[in-house]
């Protein structure tokens, strides 16, 4: 299969011990995310290891939620009556069930969102207002506890928990491998054409509320295929709401395919030769999950063949992962743009080079303070990158598991960062600029935002 991409090119990935996930270490407390240090040794006992890459994704996916039932009308699902998506996973306890079982109510108190969003109603007004592009958005990760309940009980998988909040409170998060082993186990009732479109219908809904005009959506098909689902199930489903949201609500799209890095460059050049009867509906690739020990190198051949069938090409780098990944996205993968490039900051040739080549950033603040990338919301990058005039962008990532939409991103880090009016207008320009829109597309939104600025 691959051979018709190029061939088989296994490369083992980089891994430098220094660089395994950033745990936290023994003692060390992060006061404004208490789920950055409140679990640890003990939750290694059923999770995957962070950078963990001996499992499969398989293994990942049997843990959580067992398919009690065939789903009625199950769409593309080609396993056995009643077998579960990874029926063969011996872990006898998984990450959902062991946190729903721990009671893991943590009470948090205000929100990072609550606790900011207050203060300033005039600059939250105008965010409100302003239109906005959401570049750094996975769809899977918009799947909203409500919906999961609903879903699992259309497709009869059964959940560990009996009430949406029992869900959210089991999201707290220590790292970022932390909160992919959730976030796989939640994709488990995902399983119809029908499922596909209500998640990314609920998702454009909300968006709209937002004010966002413009989305580039990405979805993980590995995530899906690999538990049965037909890749057209999945891009059906979402692309019939996303035709429906630029009709109905006028918001305009482009679908990004992402390869889980965790997985081999075979499996990404297999999920290549998959997308190419879809080339038409898929306009890019990215690249997701587990970053540390995985390496943009890794994938070097497959981006350049994706570059090759005309695609737009991006990757996350930098969130957990050295400054060297960023470099290497740029430079073997020749990304158009960094999701994430929070550690980009952390050197300074790669900063001048980003910011001399204009390159887009789509950083995601609740998602950096949810997955402690950092240890409180004033220490989002983007303050600095705006000091540094990079251009950033501001983003949700996975808004149901972070709690919160994009303007709730940037209510919080307008007020924890004390941005000015004309920094926001920026940040919303740059969604758009770094947007993969046609330039008159572009400019006909940064004319929008003119007049909505300009009357404030
Ligand atoms: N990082 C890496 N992979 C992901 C993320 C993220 O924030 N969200 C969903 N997959
Ligand atoms: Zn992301």
């Amino acid at each position: 299969m691959s051979q018709a991409l190029g061939g088989r090119h296994d490369k083992p990935g980089r891994m430098d011990e220094s660089e395994q996930l950033k745990q936290v270490e023994p003692g060390q407390v992060r006061i404004a995310e208490p789920g950055c240090h409140q679990r640890g040794i003990e939750q290694q006992q059923w999770c995957i290891g962070g950078g963990d890459n001996r499992l499969t994704l398989a293994d990942r996916l049997g843990c959580p939620v067992a398919v009690t039932q065939p789903a009625a009308g199950m769409a593309g699902m080609d396993r056995g009556q009643g077998q579960s998506s990874a029926g063969h996973i011996h872990r006898d306890r998984t990450e959902l069930e062991r946190r729903a079982r721990a009671g893991q109510a943590v009470d948090r108190g205000a929100s990072p969102v609550q606790r900011q969003s207050m203060t300033n109603p005039a600059r939250n007004a105008l965010i409100a207002r302003l239109p906005k592009a959401e570049l750094h958005l996975h769809i899977e990760g918009s799947l909203e506890p409500e919906l999961l309940f609903a879903l699992a009980q259309r497709n009869g998988v059964s959940i560990p928990f009996d009430s949406v909040e029992a869900v959210r409170a089991a999201y707290s998060f220590s790292n970022l491998q932390d909160f992919l082993d959730i976030y796989y186990q939640g994709m488990s009732v995902l399983l119809t054409e029908q499922d596909f479109y209500d998640l990314t219908w609920a998702y454009l809904e909300r968006a709209a509320d937002d004010n966002v005009r413009h989305v580039e959506i990405f979805f993980d098909p590995q995530g899906h295929t690999e538990r049965g689902v037909a890749f057209d199930t999945v891009v059906d489903g979402i692309e019939r709401a996303l035709k429906q949201g630029e009709a109905e609500l006028g918001i305009s799209y482009r679908l990004i395919m992402c390869f889980l890095r965790h997985l081999s460059e075979d499996e990404a050049f297999a999920t290549l030769e998959q997308a190419l009867p879809h080339l038409h509906r898929i306009h890019g690739v990215g690249l997701d999950s587990s970053e540390v020990g995985h390496p943009p190198a890794k994938f070097q051949r497959v981006f350049a063949k994706a570059r090759e069938l005309g695609l737009h090409v991006t990757a996350h780098a930098g969130e957990e992962g050295p400054p060297e990944y960023v470099h290497e996205a740029l430079d073997l993968l020749e990304v158009e743009r960094i999701d994430h490039g929070n550690r980009a900051l952390e050197d300074a040739a790669l900063v001048q080079r980003i910011a001399e080549e204009g390159l887009t950033l789509t950083v995601c603040p609740l998602s950096n303070l949810r997955l402690c990338v950092i240890g409180d919301i004033a220490e989002s990058p983007v303050r600095r990158m705006l000091d540094l005039s990079l251009k950033a962008t501001v983003n949700s990532d996975d808004p149901a598991y972070f709690g919160g939409y994009i303007n709730d991103n940037f209510r919080a880090i307008a007020d924890a960062l004390d941005l000015s009016e004309a920094e926001i207008v920026k940040l919303v320009e740059n969604s758009f600029t770094g947007s993969f829109l046609p330039m008159a597309d572009q400019i006909q939104h940064l004319a929008e935002i003119a007049e909505v600025a300009g009357g404030r």
